[in-house]
């Protein structure tokens, strides 16, 4: 489906879907989310490992849909708050396929997660354990996951990288604090420690580190057993597999990833004489990204300071991932066939900030107008989810494509809907 928006002329569809007309029923910007893609991704992980649970980190784009297609593929779902949680629960997603993670876990989550009895807690800091702890309810335990930093630096910008000190989340295995964590946990009644977790970080394009985080992690459960006496028996690796957003970008298919853990987790496991734990992994980038394209309508098109601007009807408040990250994206003009010459073009939004670039430097045709329709792919993750208020210009609609058909999944955001928020005078 990718590749259909790479290809060249101008009537591009996906998933059977003409573009240009699904910008002209639900108006720009508009996301397209390619069903089948999100669920072939999904397959692949689960076929790459096989005897490992994979959970969707539903941060990177979650609906209603989404959450019923993970259920549907067998996936277990990572959230981050009560909202996410009561989402799922909406939709009547099993609970125990449910994982909660969270640096800074308010009331409302935890007694949302413990309400509806999630599968794991995954515990971020020392402070938390009491906490937890003090809320399940008696005579039950409450199945939960240590978060620890292996001490390993991967991902692709600093922003996203989690694996190493120096930033909030995880107890580090080097300075003690992950062993001190595991101790008060197992003195917990109310807690059954089932294993450890550990998110080294986002968009990272070699399976190396993760073979690297087994290998310190196995380490780590042999020396609870050898101190502690306990046999911790799961692993979860987190996610942050990488999606390619420019044509060459190195994005390893899921084999690749599962087959570097697995042999890792054979080996050290036999070196450490550890048996084989329950493995997690919890990919949303590497399910979502590819599936989504979004389309924006050009409103200007300037020459200033030598570089041509093409001003779009979305931006930074329906994706932040450029300004944010040092995000790179392709952008092609779909719904009209041109001869004119290709040119470097800065594709910009519309917000009042001159930070607000959708993508530097692409290769659009030199006739682009008021009224052309752009696309952007690799645009199904982080982008609608972090869509933001700014300015006023409603976050944007998500629709699904499949088999020729589109249904809408998230309708665009209204003035009615932001006023209806605005209560006081
Ligand atoms: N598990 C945990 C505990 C996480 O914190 C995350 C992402 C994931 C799994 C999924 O990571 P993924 O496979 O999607 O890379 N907004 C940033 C990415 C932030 C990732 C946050 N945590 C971006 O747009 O690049």
């Amino acid at each position: 489906p990718r590749s259909a928006v790479h290809a060249p002329g101008g009537d591009v569809s996906l998933a059977g879907v003409s573009l240009a007309e699904l910008a002209a029923h639900h108006g720009t910007p508009v996301y397209v989310l390619d069903e089948t893609e999100v669920r072939s991704r999904a397959r692949a992980w689960r076929a790459a490992l096989p005897d490992a649970e994979v959970v969707y980190a539903a941060k990177a784009f979650v609906c209603r849909a989404v959450v019923d297609w993970m259920a549907e593929e067998g996936l277990g779902l990572d959230v981050c708050s009560a909202g996410e949680l009561e989402l799922a629960a909406t939709r009547g997603f099993p609970p125990e396929r449910l994982v909660l993670h969270g640096n800074a876990k308010s009331p409302r989550d935890l007694g949302t997660a413990l309400r509806l009895g999630v599968g794991r807690i995954v515990i971020d800091a020392d402070s938390e354990i009491a906490r937890i702890a003090a809320q399940v309810p008696p005579r039950t335990a409450q199945k939960v996951l240590v978060r620890v930093l292996p001490g390993i630096e991967a991902g692709a910008h600093p922003k996203v990288r989690t694996g190493a000190e120096g930033q909030k989340f995880g107890l580090s295995i080097a300075n003690g604090d992950a062993e001190d964590a595991v101790v008060r946990v197992l003195g917990q009644p109310g807690l059954d420690l089932a294993g450890l977790h550990c998110h080294l970080g986002s968009q990272i394009a070699s399976a190396e580190p993760y073979g690297e985080a087994v290998r310190r992690l196995v380490a780590f459960l042999a020396r609870i057993r050898d101190r502690h006496g306990v046999t911790l028996s799961e692993l979860d690796l987190g996610g942050g597999f990488a999606a390619a957003y420019l044509p060459g970008d190195p994005a390893p298919p899921p084999v690749a990833y599962g087959r570097r853990i697995t042999d890792e987790l054979t080996r050290s496991c036999a070196e450490f004489g550890f048996p084989l734990p329950r493995l997690t992994v919890e990919p949303g980038r590497s399910i979502m990204a590819s599936a989504g394209v979004a389309l924006y309508r050009v409103l200007s098109v300037k020459r200033t300071g030598g570089q041509v601007f093409v001003a779009v009807d979305g931006g930074m408040s329906d994706n932040p991932r450029p300004a944010l990250y040092g995000a790179r994206y392709t952008v092609r003009m779909v719904g009209r066939t041109t001869t004119a010459p290709m040119r470097a073009t800065t594709v910009v939004g519309r917000h009042c900030e001159a930070g607000d670039v959708l993508a530097q430097d692409v290769e659009l045709p030199e006739d682009v107008r008021p009224g052309d329709i752009l696309a952007v792919p690799a645009s199904g993750a982080y982008q609608v989810s972090m869509a933001s208020g700014y300015n006023m210009t409603g976050r944007p609609p998500v629709v699904a494509v499949s088999g020729g058909r589109a249904r809408l999944l998230l309708r665009r955001e209204t003035f009615e809907d932001q006023r209806g928020r605005d209560v006081g005078v």
